[in-house]
């Protein structure tokens, strides 16, 4: 990452699953000052914007030293080390598993933080390969965009999970959302486990599971249904047999 608040990364990436990847050497993790990059003695990284406006941007002298130093330029080199620098920023591309477990392939990623009122629009030019956002609202920075990247991602990475076959069955891994889930006790506050997970039929189980699991995704989130839907090809149709999947 590239930050103003690199400690702000220090608990994040120390604890929990992230704290084990990184202990167990599967991630590795490096909050960069973008102040290091700063010229001058009170090391500025803003200035406020052509045209006025309210509030101050990213200034790009030391935002692309910075990308360039820990990424490289933009263009071949890059490309030859195999990594991506992303800026998280409400105007990009919405955050989603799929692109989780495209990014987790990624080899190296440089996530960039704004701040202020966002970055000047030479460093997106210059020096960024992708824009993405994690939800339509505002943060003050991107720090807390770039840890659920991070947090979604690290889980993904082989070995980081005590058990990948949780990975399986979660919600956005298939088409549907998880469905509901029970502990001990069997019963609490008169609320009672449903019969069928403590029958010790697997098969049973399972077929409660996908069942509940379609339920809650069309009370919820009908749209998943229909966007798997639309990319399974019908069985009549050979040009679908042919591609595996059809036009919407
Ligand atoms: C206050 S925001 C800037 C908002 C910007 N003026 C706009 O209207 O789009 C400061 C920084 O927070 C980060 N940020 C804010 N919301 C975000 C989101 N939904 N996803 C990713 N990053 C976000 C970005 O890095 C952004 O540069």
């Amino acid at each position: 990452m590239i930050t103003i608040f690199p400690t702000l990364f220090e608990p994040f990436s120390s604890e929990s699953i992230v704290g084990i990847a990184q202990e167990r050497e599967k991630v590795r993790i490096r909050a960069h000052n973008l102040r290091d990059w700063a010229t001058d003695r009170h090391r500025t990284v803003d200035d406020a914007p052509y045209g006025g406006g309210a509030g101050m941007l990213m200034k790009p002298e030391p935002l692309v030293a910075a990308i360039e130093a820990v990424a490289g330029a933009k263009g071949a080199e890059r490309e030859g080390r195999r990594g991506r620098v992303i800026l998280l920023s409400p105007q990009g591309r919405r955050f989603d598993q799929k692109m989780a477990e495209e990014l987790s392939r990624v080899p190296e990623l440089t996530l960039v933080c704004g701040r202020y009122e966002g970055v000047d629009q030479r460093v997106i030019d210059l020096a960024v390969d992708e824009e993405i956002s994690i939800g339509d609202y505002v943060l003050c920075g991107g720090e807390v965009a770039a840890m659920v990247l991070i947090e979604a991602l690290t889980r993904l990475v082989p070995g980081v999970l005590g058990n990948p076959a949780s990975l399986e069955s979660e919600s956005f891994q298939g088409a549907t959302l998880e469905g509901p889930q029970y502990t001990r006790p069997a019963e609490y506050r008169g609320r009672v486990v449903p019969e069928v997970l403590r029958s010790g039929n697997h098969a049973a189980v399972e077929k409660w599971r996908v069942e509940q699991a379609l339920e809650l995704t069309k009370a919820r989130r009908p749209d998943l249904l229909e966007d798997e839907r639309r990319n399974i090809p019908p069985a009549s149709s050979p040009e679908g047999e042919k591609n595996g999947k059809v036009e919407p």
